[in-house]
C-alpha cells in the first residue's frame, strides 16, 4: 500500500511527490529551502490565542527559548519490551560530548502495559482505546519529566525541548506506515515544554524503514578509530556499525528480550530473566535454533531492514515449537535457545555486514543481562562491553538518542540516514508540538 505517496497535500504548499519517485536526494522542483519557508511564512501564532492555551508558569517564551540557546533536552524512550519509560535530561552542545544531568526509569504501570501489548494486534473498539492509552502513556512521560526536572534543579522554561518516542503498536514500512501511540499534545500541555514526537513517519514517508534512527547519534558520540559496533538490546535488537571515515550503517537484526521476556512470563510468571539465570540452567537445543533461524526469511533479507512485535511475537514461536519435529523441550531449554538465538543472529548480522568489527558495545536492558552477555561474547568472539565502558550507561542511551533528535529537528537538521534506512534521501524528522 502506498497510498501515502498520492494523497493530496493540501496542508503544504509543496507539490506531492509522485508514485515511484526516483532516488533522487533533492527535493522537488519548487519547492522552497526550509530558510525561504521561514522567510515568507509570517507569524506562526494567530492573534487573540485563548488564555487556556498559555503554558503553565515558569515556562519559557518561545523567544526565550531561542534566546538561550537552548542545550539542555530531554529525551523519553519506551521500547518493545513495554517495561517502562527511560529519560533523560541532557546538555547537547555542539563539538560536545553530551552531559547527562538527570536520568530517570519509570516501570510501565500494569493496566497500561497489558493495553499497549493488546494494541498491537487489531481488536474491538481499538482507535478508542488506542487514543485513551495513548494520554496515559503521556501522563507518565509528564511523571518521567517532573522527576528529570527535579533531580536537576532546572525549571521547565530552562528546557529547549522534549523528544518523545511514543509507544510502537505497528511497525509496516513496506506498507506505508509505522505507528507510535503518543499524546504530544497533552504531553506539551501537562509539561509547559515544547515535545517533538513522531520521529518515524516522515522517513517511512520518504520510502525508508523509518528504522532505526540511533546510528547517527551512535555515530557522533561511540565513533571510533576502529570498527566498531554498537548494539542496542530492546525488545527488538539493533546493531550500528561504525566504520573509520565512513558514514553510519544499522539495522535490526530481530528479537532481543521480546523472546526471553514473553517465556519467561508464561513458565515463571516472571516479567524477565533476572541476569539470564533461568536460561542458564538449560541447554542450548541446536536443531531448534537451526529451524528458528532457517524458518526466518526475514532473518537473510540484506539491510536496510527493521522489525517489531508485528513479526516477532508468541505466535511466530509458537506455530514453530508446534512445527518442531525433535522431543519436546523443556522450558527452561526453550529458554537457554532463546538466548541464543538472539546472540547468534546479532552475530551473523555482524560478520554479513562488517566482518571487520573489533568490538562490540553494548546498550539498552538486554546490557544487564549476564547471560546474554556471555553468549554475545561466545557468538561474536570479540570483546563485548555495555556502553557503560564508552561513559554512557546502557539504560540511557536510547533515551540520549530522542533528546538528540528533538535537538536535530529544533535545528531542522536532516537527521535520517539513507544508508541505515533506505529513504530516497535524508529528512527532518519529527513534528513540534508548542507548549
Ligand atoms: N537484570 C536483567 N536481567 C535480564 N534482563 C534484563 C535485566 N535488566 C533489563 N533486562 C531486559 O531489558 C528489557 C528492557 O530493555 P529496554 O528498556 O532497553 O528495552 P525497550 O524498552 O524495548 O527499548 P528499545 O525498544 O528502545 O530498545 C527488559 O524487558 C528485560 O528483558
Ligand atoms: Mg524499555
Amino acid at each position: 500500500m502506498t497510498d501515502h505517496q498520492n494523497a493530496p497535500n493540501s496542508l503544504s504548499d509543496e507539490p506531492a511527490p509522485p508514485p515511484g519517485r526516483p532516488k533522487a536526494e533533492q527535493p522537488p522542483r519548487g519547492a522552497a529551502s526550509p530558510q525561504q519557508r521561514g522567510q515568507r511564512g509570517g507569524p506562526r501564532t494567530p492573534p487573540g490565542r485563548p488564555k487556556a492555551e498559555q503554558p503553565p508558569q515558569g515556562a519559557a517564551s518561545p523567544q526565550q527559548r531561542g534566546q538561550r540557546g537552548g542545550s539542555h533536552f530531554i529525551g523519553l524512550m519506551s521500547g518493545t519490551s513495554v517495561d517502562g519509560v527511560d529519560g533523560v535530561l541532557a546538555r547537547l552542545q555542539d563539538g560536545q560530548p553530551p552531559q547527562v544531568l538527570a536520568s530517570v526509569s519509570l516501570p510501565m504501570p500494569a493496566a497500561l502495559r497489558t493495553e499497549l501489548l493488546a494494541l498491537n494486534q487489531a481488536g474491538q473498539d481499538e482507535l478508542a482505546r488506542a487514543a485513551l492509552a495513548a494520554n496515559e502513556l503521556a501522563r507518565l512521560y509528564a511523571q518521567a519529566v517532573t522527576g528529570l526536572l527535579g533531580q536537576s534543579g532546572l525549571p521547565a522554561g530552562d528546557i529547549a525541548a522534549i523528544g518523545a518516542h511514543g509507544q510502537t503498536v505497528r511497525h509496516r514500512p513496506d506498507s506505508g506506515y509505522t505507528l507510535q501511540l503518543n499524546a504530544p499534545a497533552l504531553l506539551a500541555e501537562l509539561t509547559g515544554i515544547d515535545v517533538v514526537a513522531d520521529f518515524r513517519s516522515r522517513d517511512v514517508a520518504a520510502g525508508g524503514q523509518g528504522a532505526p534512527l540511533v546510528p547517527p547519534f551512535h555515530a557522533a558520540i561511540f565513533g571510533a578509530p576502529q570498527g566498531r559496533a554498537v548494539l542496542n538490546l530492546g525488545g527488538i535488537a539493533n546493531v550500528t556499525l561504525l566504520t573509520p571515515s565512513q558514514p553510519p550503517r544499522g539495522f535490526d537484526t530481530g528479537p532481543a528480550n521480546v523472546f526471553l521476556d514473553a517465556w519467561c512470563q508464561r513458565h515463571l510468571g516472571q516479567a524477565f530473566d533476572m541476569d539470564g539465570r533461568w536460561a542458564a540452567t538449560g541447554q542450548v537445543l541446536a536443531p531448534l535454533l537451526e529451524q528458528l533461524i532457517a524458518s526466518e526469511p526475514w532473518f537473510a533479507l540484506p539491510p536496510p531492514k527493521s522489525t517489531g512485535r508485528d513479526l516477532f511475537n508468541m505466535r511466530w514461536l509458537d506455530d514453530r515449537l508446534a512445527a518442531y519435529d525433535g522431543p519436546a523441550p523443556a522450558p527452561q531449554d526453550v529458554q537457554a535457545t532463546l538466548q541464543r538465538l538472539t546472540a547468534r543472529t546479532v552475530a551473523n548480522a555482524i560478520d554479513a555486514a562488517a566482518a571487520g568489527t573489533r568490538e562490540v558495545y553494548v546498550c539498552g536492558g538486554g546490557a544487564r543481562n549476564a547471560g546474554l552477555m556471555r553468549e554475545l561474547a561466545y557468538c561474536l568472539q570479540r570483546p563485548v562491553h555495555a556502553t557503560d565502558a564508552l561513559g554512557v550507561p546502557a539504560q540511557q542511551v536510547e533515551a540520549l538518542a530522542f533528546a538528540w533528535l528533538a535537538q536535530a529537528f529544533l535545528a531542522r537538521r536532516p537527521a535520517g540516514v539513507p544508508a541505515v534506512t533506505g529513504a530516497r534521501g535524508p529528512r527532518v524528522l519529527g513534528a513540534l508540538y508548542p507548549a
